[in-house]
């Protein structure tokens, strides 16, 4: 069996830990500062933190070890990766579909993503130049309200941030990506530490970590393991090939069971700790944690707003949730920038502005749905809500779901053996047991309820 090549056309990275940061830079980004804190606070705290950590262990690792090793054989973007890997293992060539799946997904997923990214850009702003400074809840609110009305502001932030990606990635997998993860990254769990000692001495610390641990096991149920799920899935990047794409860049004597654990561990470590770092500060002042997007853009700085150094601390805030973002979105676009290089041998940094374009005119239908088309819906759901549907419940889980059985079923062993050089037999069968078994039933549950939520309750059968 002929392995794959040694190296990317694209680059490579030049250490392990340039991968780990870079994963772990688009692992880490407003699925874990924004969204994990406030549905652990949800559902049932610990306990919910306990079965995310069991969804992201014994699905979410395999899977993610699953892209890495089938990106570092193929050395190519993931459409053309499953392209190689299907006439080296002569099986259908539906598998490519992992590919398409994944640049479509990828699209949808950062046209909403640079809209959110860009209201962060704009809370920098805001925070920095005082607006927050001792104000009320109403006026927090109405702040939020405001710019949510405001399409134009909001297509304003949405450029911003679609500018920034695009300059980022035009630069290339060297110059660009691995410029700005090295500083970003670093920088993001610096800011992280300050924010958390913040926290700590707010006041309302202990509150902050009943509220994230405390073991309500009573409100666990189907749901909460689907919320679980999916969030497992985004967070980690799963499911759309942007790990295998990066996985194309991995130097080939890097021990990928060990990154990958190493990635997994950082951005769980990431979600947490934001959750300490935003309830102590939410409690000192006494106000709601569990609503939502307002949880981070309006009751954090007007948290902030309200304790001494706020608007500074606030500020470093949103630049941190900023430096994430923009770490994701990267990798967002890496799996259709580095086919159309391939396929058109275009350039690096031509094809990153017909992407941004493209992103940027798609993502305008998120801007609107808060405003002006706010009462259009498309199956009962806004645009944005559509477009996150589609792509989050729908696309990853389905994409994790073929990867896992690719990786398990049709990809020869001796690839796999090679890719992942596990050694120990009782590891190789853990492994096999999880790829093979646990992770593609695991999301299959969790497909079929959330494509048919009428399962959840058996009434799709009539009881
Ligand atoms: N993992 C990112 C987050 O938690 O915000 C979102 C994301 C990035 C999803 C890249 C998918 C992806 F390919």
């Amino acid at each position: 069996m002929a392995l794959g090549k040694t190296e990317s056309r694209h680059g490579m990275w030049s250490s392990r830990w340039l991968f780990v940061l870079a994963a772990a830079g688009s692992a880490v980004g407003l699925g874990n500062i924004w969204k994990f804190p406030y549905i652990a606070g949800e559902n049932g705290g610990g306990a919910f933190v306990i079965i995310y950590l069991v969804c992201v262990a014994i699905v979410g690792i395999p899977i993610m070890m699953a892209e890495t090793l089938l990106g570092r054989e193929g050395r190519n973007s993931p459409i053309n990766t499953m392209r190689m890997l299907t006439q080296q293992s002569r099986s259908s060539g539906f598998w490519v579909v992992i590919g398409w799946m994944g640049v479509l997904a990828g699209f949808l997923i950062l046209s909403y993503y640079g809209v959110i990214a860009g209201w962060a850009l704009f809370y920098i702003f805001e925070m920095a130049t005082g607006t927050f400074d001792a104000v009320t809840p109403d006026i927090a609110n109405q702040t939020f309200n405001n710019f949510l009305a405001n399409p134009w502001l909001m297509l304003l932030c949405q450029t911003l941030f679609m500018g920034l990606t695009v300059y980022i990635v035009g630069k290339g997998v060297i110059k660009g990506l691995e410029t700005a993860i090295r500083w970003f990254m670093p920088l993001l769990f610096v800011l992280l530490i300050v924010l958390l000692v913040y926290g700590m001495n707010s006041g309302g610390f202990q509150q902050g970590l009943d509220f994230m641990f405390r073991m309500n096991w009573e409100s666990i149920d189907a749901d909460a393991w689907l919320i679980a799920m999916g969030q497992a899935f985004f967070t980690l990047s799963l499911g759309m090939g942007a790990i295998m794409a990066y996985g194309a860049y991995v130097p080939g004597d890097t021990s990928i069971t060990s990154t990958i654990a190493t990635i997994a561990i950082l951005d769980t470590v990431v979600a947490v700790a934001s959750g300490l770092a935003i309830f102590p500060v939410v409690f000192a002042n006494g106000l709601e944690p569990g609503q939502g997007p307002g949880l981070m853009f309006v009751t954090v700085p007007l948290a902030f707003g309200q304790l001494p150094l706020g608007a500074l601390f606030g500020t470093v805030f949103f630049v941190l949730v900023s430096f994430a973002a923009i770490t994701s979105a990267i990798s967002l676009t890496e799996p259709a920038l580095a086919y159309l290089v391939e396929e058109y041998n275009a350039k690096r940094a031509r094809v990153a502005k017909s992407l941004g374009v493209l992103c940027w005119l798609l993502g305008i239908g998120t801007v609107l749905s808060f405003n002006v088309l706010a009462d259009f819906k498309v199956f009962d759901r806004t645009i944005f809500e559509f477009v996150d549907h589609i792509s989050q419940n729908i696309m990853l889980p389905l994409g994790g779901l073929l990867i896992a059985v690719f990786c398990a079923y049709v990809l020869p062993k001796a690839v796999v053996k090679s890719q992942l050089g596990i050694e120990n037999s009782a590891l190789w069968w853990l492994w096999k047991l999880l790829i093979a078994v646990v992770a593609p039933l695991g999301v299959l549950v969790v497909f079929i309820v959330t494509v048919f939520p009428c399962a959840q309750t058996l009434s799709c059968f009539g009881a």
